[in-house]
């Protein structure tokens, strides 16, 4: 499973790339906003940053103008992937701009159905809003189970990006169902690596190593 972090925040994006856990960036509009940056510079350092998919999303409701959108957010670097919402027009773009040969994300994904109208466009991305569907009382993981059900009938190269993802148990039940990437906010990813009983085991080999008066090297 690849892993993306969702976040404008390129401090944080530097300390996850650092330790070598990031194969992409997820932003959105509000993402922006809380960075409090500028689109293009925060996207442009972003990208110089890591070295996977950054994908960056345009704002234009019509086709048209999602297509110019879509070619200045492109030019900000090589490894930008267009993000498209999960409309008529978003996924006549989505058609347009991967037959470019570039990368394109189709987010705003609640159904099954929205799924398949996206690999048809050939998205390189679809992405299901899990937890925005468990807000609703439905179980959100589910529809990733119905996505990789008809993908896999098909063989579409779209890939599953498990987003809106709240919790660890998301990115494990995501990851157990077979999606391909999950976009994971900071804290959740480093969150992923706990568990009280490494703490203490680790607590007790220091401890006890402290007793033999032993230095390694
Ligand atoms: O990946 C999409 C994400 O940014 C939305 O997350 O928590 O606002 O539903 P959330």
């Amino acid at each position: 499973m690849k892993f993306f972090v969702d976040t404008a925040d390129v401090k944080e994006i530097r300390e996850l790339n650092d330790l070598g856990l990031l194969d992409g960036v997820t932003t959105n509009p509000s993402l922006i906003l809380k960075s409090g940056g500028n689109i293009t510079e925060v996207t442009r350092e972003i990208c110089s940053i890591v070295e996977g998919p950054v994908s960056a999303e345009v704002v234009a409701t019509e086709y048209k103008e999602m297509m110019r959108e879509a070619e200045v957010l492109s030019r900000i670097a090589d490894n930008i992937c267009i993000k498209v919402p999960l409309t008529l027009d978003g996924l006549k773009a989505c058609k347009a701009i991967t037959g470019d040969g570039r990368k394109v994300n189709v987010t705003l994904c609640f159904s099954a159905t929205q799924a398949l109208l996206a690999a048809k466009a050939g998205a390189t991305f679809i992405s299901p809003f899990i937890g925005r569907i468990d807000d609703m009382g439905v179980d959100g993981m589910e529809l990733i189970g119905e996505i990789k059900m008809i993908y896999d009938n098909y063989n579409f190269d779209t890939e599953i990006l498990a987003a809106s993802i709240r919790t660890v148990n998301h990115v494990k039940q995501a990851a157990m169902i077979g999606a391909h990437v999950a976009t994971v906010p900071p804290a959740t990813l480093k969150a992923l690596v706990k568990h009280p009983l490494t703490d203490k085991g680790l607590e007790a080999f220091l401890s006890d190593w402290a007793k033999t008066g032993q230095k390694i090297g």
